[in-house]
């Protein structure tokens, strides 16, 4: 499902990932976890074809870095859902119409997205709000939004950057147990974060990083 081998990226001669070897399997859930700057983002933007290795390459969903025309990139990404950690919500669309937004990209039809945009409400408990704002709800109501407009288009991957990072542990486990649910029904969910504490009383895989290496996992 996603395999690394070998990668190295460098931003500059000092900062960036390297040498990279790590296999995750499709129905997995598993942690990215160490300090700050130690390439964590990284890692996730080379898994969605933002960033490109400069050695060696990465597979995923049956793509690999190595060959992939820019025109099947949007192929790929239509099967990932990523949940940023700054939201990248739009701010003139409602909370329905921003969830809905990647299904008229995938030109599904209108009364199919009602159904999907509905059933990704309710999972995130979110059904009030479809017709608020971004900017009339809190840190937690938005990393949900960000995560029902994810999962809302029944991805093979999540790939979660920080989705608790600015939330109290409350909120925080309740975004980690809507994760959960959608390993459960088969989704592979890889999330990086630095709230060891959330994850410490996990029995999920939990890969390390330190100074654009894995140091375990
Ligand atoms: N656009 C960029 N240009 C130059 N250097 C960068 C860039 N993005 C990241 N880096 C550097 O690459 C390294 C890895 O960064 P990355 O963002 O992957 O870390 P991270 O583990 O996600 O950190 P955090 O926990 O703070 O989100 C850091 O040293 C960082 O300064
Ligand atoms: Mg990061």
């Amino acid at each position: 499902m996603i395999d690394f081998k070998d990668i190295t990226y460098n931003y500059s001669h000092q900062s960036g990932v390297y040498n990279i070897d790590l296999k995750i399997k499709k129905d997995e859930f598993c942690f990215l976890v160490g300090p700050t700057g130690s390439g964590k983002t990284t890692l996730l933007k080379l898994l969605y074809f933002d960033l490109f290795p400069h050695k060696g390459k990465v597979e995923i969903l049956k793509y690999s870095s190595a060959n992939i025309k820019k025109s099947s990139i949007h192929k790929v990404r239509k099967k990932i859902g990523v949940v940023f950690q700054d939201y990248k919500l739009l701010k003139q669309r409602t909370v329905y119409e921003n969830i809905a937004l990647p299904l008229h990209i995938n030109g599904v039809g209108r009364k199919k997205i009602k159904q999907l945009v509905n059933e990704a409400l309710d999972l995130t408990e979110l059904s009030h709000y479809s017709k608020k704002f971004p900017n009339e709800l809190s840190g937690g109501e938005q990393q949900r939004v960000c995560i029902a407009r994810a999962i809302v288009k029944n991805p093979d991957v999540i790939l979660a950057d920080e989705p608790t990072g600015n939330l109290d542990p409350t909120t925080g486990h309740r975004i980690l147990k809507i994760l959960e649910q959608i390993n459960k029904e088969g989704t592979c969910v890889v999330m990086a974060t630095h709230n060891y504490k959330l994850i410490s009383d996990k029995a999920y895989r939990i890969i390390e990083l330190n100074e654009g290496k894995v140091v375990s996992g």
